[in-house]
């Protein structure tokens, strides 16, 4: 029953906290989303997603209008307000480039708890490295009275940009680490919203309860096992390069194994984003200070493999303009270049660690001129890389190009007309970073194709 609900509060409303929040108040629940940023909190008061999500603005508008979602810049109206605090503030990557910062973590936990003045759950749920729960319980300790009985849980999330929506609304697990019966039971009321919904549509949705420990590895664990699959595929590609091969049709026949599977099996530019990479070098640099740094030693390979595919496009861009290779690398100087895709997966604006970027900066170091265009990644990248060029639309990007690159499978460039294309460019070269497009549709509008790992 309604009154059963506990009130959540999101701490943190980056990517995370601001979707968590908002489908939680969609879920039923009385929701209040925290942010140190003001400007961010007035616009999500105000019914402005600061992301590219789909789907994520109309439920934000229509649950502050229920009354069921507000936002606040107080850590005094949090403390006041929620049953279960989750914490949901960015664990960016350290300096050294290798473990994570636990500064917004520390800001968030002690600030709400010396606001506490009632019985609480602090629940983890940015990604962090393990022994991060051990070590927020200890701050609570120091900072709340223990006769209050604030206690501390970790429910790691899996959602995936683009899909973020239907990630938290119809997870396929929810996760929990919990000290506990009391925790348990509060945070199984705090999903219950999450298990109702499913129930609804005759699914279910699996429930892990488990140790602190092991609830934060989940995270880390599954993302270190996606990175590897991508890296393994495009493993796979660097030797069909060499011997023959096609990784697209390698990866499809492997994949139909149901033990293998087909997902995340796609050979291409390679794998970017928040999470990815800056989790694999995270996870590696926590299992040396744990001192198991060796079981992971095999995700460092993971990441060159990943890093070798951005030199790849770069090599075949010489290859394919028929341009020697100097002692810095090729040089590309006088050859136009246009590259679609700024973001490091279609349906996002995210240019966090972007492939696509990586390559154009290596493109632009070569030598070349390069015309940027993405559908929704252009006000984001050129803040982050503003020596690039960008072009309004995909036309302007490959008018006079004497080589297009792909670089993100956007629907936008799969869908181009290879045709009509071909009367705009210089040179009908193209190089498909994501083997999205259908060679033989390129090869019969006269174009040089070259994909991935396909011959
Ligand atoms: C990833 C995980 O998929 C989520 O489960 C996780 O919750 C999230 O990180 C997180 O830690 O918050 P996300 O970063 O949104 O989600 O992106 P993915 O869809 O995983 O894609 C990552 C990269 O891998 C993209 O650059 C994509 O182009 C690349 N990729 C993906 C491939 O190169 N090949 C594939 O077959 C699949």
């Amino acid at each position: 029953s309604g009154a059963a609900r506990p009130r959540l509060t999101f701490l943190g409303t980056g990517y995370l906290g601001a979707t968590y929040a908002i489908c939680y108040a969609e879920l039923g629940y009385e929701v209040l989303g925290f942010d140190v940023d003001e400007a961010k909190i007035a616009g999500l008061a105000a019914g402005v997603v600061p992301f590219h999500e789909p789907g994520l603005d109309e439920l934000l508008r229509r649950n502050i209008a229920a009354g069921r979602l507000r936002f606040s810049t107080d850590y005094q109206e949090a403390a006041e307000f929620g049953d279960v605090h989750f914490i949901c503030v960015g664990t960016p990557q350290r300096g050294d480039g290798m473990g994570a910062d636990l500064t917004y973590v520390e800001t968030a936990v002690v600030n709400l708890a010396q606001h506490l003045s009632r019985k609480a759950l602090i629940v983890g749920k940015s990604t962090v490295p393990v022994g991060t729960a051990e070590w927020i319980e200890q701050l609570v300790g120091k900072h709340v009275a223990p006769e209050l009985g604030v206690e501390v849980a970790w429910s790691p999330e899996f959602l995936q940009e683009g899909f973020a929506v239907e990630d938290v609304l119809r997870p396929n697990r929810i996760v929990v680490g919990v000290k506990s019966d009391w925790a348990n039971g509060l945070l199984y009321s705090a999903h219950k919203g999450v298990f109702d919904l499913a129930a609804t549509e005759d699914r279910e949705v699996p429930l892990v309860i488990t140790d602190f420990a092991t609830a934060e590895l989940v995270k880390v664990a599954a993302n270190a096992f996606l990175a590897t699959k991508i890296s393994f595929i495009n493993a796979m590609a660097e030797v069909c390069e060499v011997a023959g091969g096609d990784v697209t049709q390698l990866s499809r026949a492997i994949g139909y194994d149901p033990r293998i599977g087909n997902r995340f099996l796609q050979a291409g530019v390679g794998f970017g984003g928040g999470c990815l990479p800056k989790d694999i070098r995270a996870f590696q640099a926590r299992a040396q200070e744990l001192g198991a740094g060796e079981a992971l030693r095999f995700l460092h390979e993971v990441d060159l493999i990943n890093l070798r595919r951005r030199t790849r496009v770069l090599n075949l861009a010489a290859d394919l303009l028929g341009r020697r290779s100097g002692p810095a690398g090729p040089d590309l100087s006088g050859a136009r270049i246009a590259v679609l895709g700024a973001t490091f997966k279609p349906n996002s604006d995210d240019i966090r660690d972007a492939p696509s970027l990586a390559v154009a900066g290596l493109l632009l170091k070569a030598g070349a001129d390069v015309r940027v265009y993405d559908p929704e990644g252009m006000d984001n990248a050129k803040k982050a890389s503003p020596d690039l060029t960008y072009e309004p639309t995909l036309n302007d990007a490959v008018r006079d190009a004497d080589l297009v690159c792909v670089l993100t499978e956007w629907a936008d460039f799969r869908n181009a007309d290879p045709v009509a294309l071909g009367d705009l460019v210089a040179g009908k070269k193209v190089i498909d970073g994501r083997n999205c497009l259908d060679p033989a549709l390129w090869t019969q509008a006269g174009w040089t194709y070259r994909g991935m790992g396909r011959p």
